[in-house]
């Protein structure tokens, strides 16, 4: 039977154009640019305005993705949204999206919470829709607002956030060896306690008091979290790579999840691969959950930071505590 893989047909990203520095940051809560810049790498990060929802941004994203592939709205027959920050908990932010970028009514579209690593998870998952012979092109969006889930009272959290979305066309081929050539995915669901928001869901439905104790916002118990994401990272990537027979060397190009320039060192450490060959825009951008590894695709694409023929890694992890990664040939 002839190969067939996914391939990258075209990236785009969104930031909104309010950017919120560590010195802003300082007026609003207990902290400094010097404790937020050596504990996380973070120096500002994009805030959507009041009117701006997950589905803007991620229509503006998907815009310029179609865009670099040269592809209209009428190509597509899956939308798969990764986001933990949909415009409202029902529907799913993907059919809202659909409408606004008018996709046809016969689009597969769905929402995918895998907390951080929902790109990582949405790729594989529209990789095997595309493979199956059932599906041509897809569009996979990574987009939050996650500034609309920041208790910005809180300085161990609201420093780490940013908004912000990145989508991805893919489509199949036939030729051998290139495109995602390999994903893996798992999840510690007995730390779920370590990164969530409390309440608001079907176990602790909001009342006017758990919106008071601010019980809607993210919580994370931080130094647990880093704990477990350099160890679930480092063994992500490492894994794909044996299963590939591939040398840590031969990766021309790691993106990792961008949450702290502290837990991307420590990889790049334990893998022993420089930190030249990590893109990082972590200091730009903070912490946007499912968006941060679309933005720095797309932003290293624009770049020139990847050639045909070149490996790519992907490597995630986030709140469940999910992990993932994925291998792509250019
Ligand atoms: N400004 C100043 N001080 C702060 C602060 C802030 N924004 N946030 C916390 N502190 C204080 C703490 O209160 C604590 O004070 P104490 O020692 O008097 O109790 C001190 O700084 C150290 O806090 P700690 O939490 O131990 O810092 P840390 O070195 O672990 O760094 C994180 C905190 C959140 C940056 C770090 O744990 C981290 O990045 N964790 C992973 C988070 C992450 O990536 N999550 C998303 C995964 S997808």
């Amino acid at each position: 039977m002839a190969s067939v893989s996914t391939v990258i047909l075209g990236t785009g990203s969104y930031a909104p154009a309010r950017i919120l520095t560590n010195a802003e940051l300082t007026k609003m809560v207990d902290t400094s640019d010097e404790w937020i810049v050596s504990r996380s790498g973070i120096r500002e990060r994009h805030i959507a305005a009041p009117d701006e929802a997950t589905s803007d941004m991620a229509v503006a994203a998907a815009r310029a993705a179609l865009a670099d592939a040269h592809l209209t709205a009428a190509d597509i027959d899956l939308l798969i949204v990764a986001t933990v920050t949909p415009d409202m908990p029902v529907p799913a932010v993907s059919c809202i999206i659909q409408a606004k970028l008018g996709l046809r009514t016969n689009v597969a579209c769905f929402d995918l919470n895998a907390a951080c690593s929902g790109f990582v998870y949405a790729l594989d998952t529209a990789s095997a829709m595309l493979t199956s012979g059932r599906y041509r092109r897809a569009l996979v969006i990574g987009a939050e607002k996650l500034s609309a889930i920041t208790d910005w009272k809180d300085r161990t959290t609201c420093v780490l956030f940013g908004d912000g979305a990145g989508a991805v066309v893919l489509g199949v081929s036939h030729e051998p060896g290139v495109g995602v050539i390999g994903t893996q995915l798992g999840a510690y669901g007995d730390s779920t306690d370590l990164l969530c928001v409390p309440k608001g869901g079907s176990s602790f439905p909001a009342t006017a008091e758990s919106i008071a104790a601010g019980d809607h916002f993210l919580k994370m118990k931080g130094k647990e979290v880093f704990k477990i994401a350099v160890r679930a990272m480092e063994e992500a990537a490492r894994d794909i790579l044996e299963h590939h027979h591939l040398r840590a060397d031969q990766i021309e190009l790691v993106i990792p999840h961008q949450a702290n320039l502290r837990i991307i060192e420590a990889i790049s450490q334990y893998l022993k691969v420089p930190m030249e060959r990590f893109y990082v825009n972590v200091d730009r951008f903070g912490n946007t959950s499912s968006a941060s590894i679309p933005i720095a695709l797309d932003e290293a694409r624009r770049l020139g930071r990847i050639k045909r023929g070149d490996y790519t890694l992907l490597v995630a992890f986030g709140a469940g505590l999910t992990y993932g990664s994925a291998l792509i040939r250019w």
